[in-house]
């Protein structure tokens, strides 16, 4: 045994991981034909438990889409995903490596991704009583004036960061207030944590308390301000970020179709037909529009880096303009249930090809839980007589939504080379939920029995980039301890 000594091994590029010859890679160990030279030596991080992680959408690919290994070991090295495997040929081949946590028993899965949130509205989480326009007037405007102040900001910046990794999320997209202030706090906090974040500022320039407007001018400055200090700086993503066509003119539009064309590789997300009330607003608005997607359509806002918020009201037109620019939809079932704002069809959604994810939009959304938001989402599907399988669940909240953020190629799931955020999940995590997965046969029945009784309670723990950021069962120091 050499289990005292850090074990040391090659890792070949084309390959997989290589110890003294052997190779080791999902499938196992064997023997390694690659010359010495094309190695380099690293000491990674083992993690014991049962993997699961997805190749692919499971609703199209069946069992292909998925690897779950019930014993297997995730390999990490420098903040990466090196390799998973079956742990006991890897652990033998390994020599019983020093760097390998226990986590029999545990589920270890990709960070879950949240293509939808407002990080200002954290403090007005279950507001009640209102359809979206009387919420936004009464609640979310005064909160969302509130960030102005930078000190304020950077406070609820770190509330709401700790409150996303407490629930295992590990990348958001994120709406910040108006103020440039408050995309600057968010992006030091994450910048601290090193959490793969996507934020903007809201642009609006009409129609909501003037405190809380800026100009054309002003708002394509300070994104564009933002976006040289802040996009692509570490694991920070700049997001232009529209409101919603009823609070930006026609001017606010066109010169977020400058920035748009200045900034080609940005994502672009807003809100999309969530209300009647809304609609029709909208269309008073802009008489000249075919309809509502048409608004931001005529400004070059609908492409295959947009992602609109909820779209539950889209005629046959929009869904097939979706389709054809590639741009998403973002599911946000708690924040549709609670504003009472509809049920999306997403199998209407499916049939038309139109690209989607779910999300929480908090503060209408009323979780930050993505276990949670996949509960609420089974349930529309059942109002519409349909089924969200579980595996199609879990495939959305990782690497679908990792798809919708155009990040599949560094988060979402275990292949190598990715960066290592993932998950250690307590599938026993309340007695009622212990009890439950006793009578549970399949993985879909154990997946199912998660997301319907799951929330912040399962997240044992959350890794950053290979970093412990968060343990249920143990206090970590402040961020910026
Ligand atoms: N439409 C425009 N702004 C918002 C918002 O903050 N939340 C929701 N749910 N819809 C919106
Ligand atoms: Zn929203």
């Amino acid at each position: 045994m050499h289990s005292a000594r850090r074990s040391e091994l090659c890792f070949s590029l084309n390959y997989g991981i290589s110890y003294r010859g052997i190779l080791i890679n999902n499938h196992g160990v064997t023997h390694d034909q690659h010359r010495a030279g094309s190695m380099k030596t690293i000491h990674p991080s083992l993690y014991r438990g049962t993997i699961l992680h997805f190749l692919s959408d499971p609703a199209i690919d069946g069992p292909a889409a998925y690897e779950f290994i019930e014993d297997g070991v995730l390999v990490v090295d420098q903040g990466k995903v090196v390799a998973i495997g079956e742990a006991e040929p890897m652990i033998r081949a390994l020599d019983h490596p020093a760097n390998l946590t226990d986590l029999t028993g545990y589920l270890l899965m990709p960070g879950f991704i949240d293509p939808h949130i407002h990080f200002p509205q954290t403090e007005i989480i279950a507001s009640y009583g209102r359809q979206l326009l009387d919420w936004l007037q009464r609640y979310t405007f005064p909160a969302e004036a509130r960030f102005k102040d930078p000190r304020y900001a950077l406070k609820m910046a770190e509330v709401f960061l700790r409150e996303l990794l407490r629930n295992g999320t590990t990348t958001a997209a994120v709406f910040g207030s108006v103020h440039k202030t408050s995309v600057e706090a968010f992006f030091e906090v994450s910048a601290r944590l090193n959490t793969r974040m996507v934020c903007g500022k809201v642009l609006m320039d009409r129609r909501a308390p003037e405190e809380l407007c800026d100009t054309p001018e002003s708002g394509y400055e300070d994104s564009r301000q933002l976006i040289e200090q802040w996009h692509n700086t570490g694991r920070q993503q700049y997001a232009l970020t529209p409101r919603f066509a009823i609070t930006s003119s026609p001017e606010q539009l066109q010169q977020t179709q400058a920035l748009s064309r200045d900034y080609p590789d940005l994502l672009l997300q807003s809100h999309l037909s969530e209300t009647p009330e809304e609609m029709a607003l909208v269309a008073k608005l802009f008489p000249d529009a075919r309809d509502y997607l048409d608004v931001y359509d005529r400004y070059g806002l609908v492409h295959e880096r947009s992602i609109y918020a909820h779209g539950i009201h889209l005629n046959e037109r929009e869904l097939a303009r979706l389709k054809e620019t590639g741009a998403s939809v973002a599911f946000c079932p708690s924040s549709n249930l609670f504003l009472g704002s509809g049920l999306l069809d997403t199998a209407r959604l499916d049939k038309h090809g139109v690209r989607y994810g779910i999300a929480t939009d908090i503060g209408a959304g009323t979780s930050f839980s993505m276990l949670h938001t996949l509960n609420e989402a089974y349930k529309v599907s059942r109002m519409q007589q349909a089924t969200l399988e579980p595996l199609h669940a879990f495939y959305l909240a990782t690497l679908g939504n990792a798809k919708l953020l155009h990040l599949e190629d560094r988060i979402g799931s275990f292949k190598q080379g990715n960066e290592a955020d993932f998950l250690v999940i307590d599938r026993a995590a309340t007695p009622l939920m212990k009890l439950k997965q006793t009578h549970c046969e399949s993985l879909q029945e154990q997946l199912f029995t998660l997301m319907m009784l799951g929330d912040d309670r399962a997240i044992k723990q959350t890794y950053i980039a290979g970093q412990l950021r968060h343990d249920r069962d143990r206090h970590m120091p402040d961020h910026n301890d």
